[in-house]
């Protein structure tokens, strides 16, 4: 028996970056909403553990079995005391290390297919645990829900989403460090996301604070941004998560398909995903 689920993009309509921590992490405020598309895991029962991945950025995650899908199934297995080992398949289309929460998408949609193997409720206190030690991205990709996110951006609370808005997606192909990023912030707290509104209320009156620091290690998301915010019928354009990927909302599917078009002539070399965002 083969499971499927999609990993869907994750992606960061403001982030708020409010201070630094001891540990090397940092408090922020965010609100999490999830495309339709995004990378697609399989899993099914074996006679030994394996890692398999295909897809146009099978290259950059490589066939080695360290990360965090492997990771995410090893874990799994331990807390829930599961000896039965499974072939895993990962479908990678989104770019890795670039925003959008590929990696921990991926880790989020595996816990979620053991869980449904293995019959444990897709809600157990044990995979949040599992889910929050893999990465501060992961807790909201097992949620998979519109989210605001606070602490390391692990704690969360569910709320009402965009309602399904058309959304382009951009990267220029450069792999951006989600630790360098962090580390380039000014230490300036600038304040926090408002509660007030709708999350498209609250998401046009924030800001992504790691955008000049993602800017100083890849200028070229300035460039992406400037061609996404030129584009008619654009709601809000902006950088998610530490870059370089960036999202434009639309209010209709003809303006989105429209400025698809216009970035595949004027940079054909970047990578771009239309969706749909809940
Ligand atoms: O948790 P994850 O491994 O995805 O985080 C990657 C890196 O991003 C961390 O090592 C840290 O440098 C940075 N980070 C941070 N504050 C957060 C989330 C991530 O500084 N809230």
């Amino acid at each position: 028996m083969t499971l499927t689920e999609t990993a869907p993009a994750k992606l960061n309509l403001a982030l708020h970056v409010r201070a630094r921590r001891a540990d090397g992490y940092h408090e922020l405020e965010t609100l999490f909403v999830f495309a339709r598309d995004g990378d697609t895991v399989a899993i099914a029962p074996a006679a030994t553990a394996s890692f398999g991945v295909t897809g146009p950025f099978a290259d950059a995650v490589g066939p080695d079995g360290d990360n965090l899908v492997t990771r995410a199934e090893r874990a799994f297995r331990a807390a829930f005391s599961v000896a039965q080992p499974h072939a895993v398949t990962l479908d990678k289309h989104l770019p890795v290390a670039s925003g959008i929460g590929g990696g921990s998408a991926d880790a989020a949609a595996t816990l979620r297919l053991l869980a449904r193997l293995h019959g444990i409720a897709g809600d157990d206190q044990r995979l949040l645990a599992i889910a929050a030690h893999l990465g501060a991205d992961v807790p909201a990709c097992l949620l998979g829900r519109p989210t605001f996110g606070s602490g390391r951006g692990d704690a969360l609370v569910e709320v009402r989403g965009l309602g399904d808005m058309p959304a382009l997606l951009v990267n220029p192909l450069v792999a951006v460090s989600t630790a360098a990023v962090f580390a380039g912030w000014d230490g300036m707290d600038r304040g926090p996301l408002t509660d007030d509104g709708d999350m498209l209320a609250r998401a046009l009156t924030g800001r992504n604070d790691l955008q000049p620091p993602a800017e100083a290690v890849a200028p070229v998301i300035r460039d992406v941004l400037t061609v996404l915010a030129g584009c008619d019928g654009v709601v809000l354009a902006r950088m998610s998560g530490s870059g370089a990927t960036c999202f434009a909302l639309f209010a209709d599917v003809a303006a989105r398909d429209s400025a698809a078009a216009t970035v595949a002539a004027d940079a054909p070399g970047w990578w771009q995903m239309r969706t749909t965002i809940g």
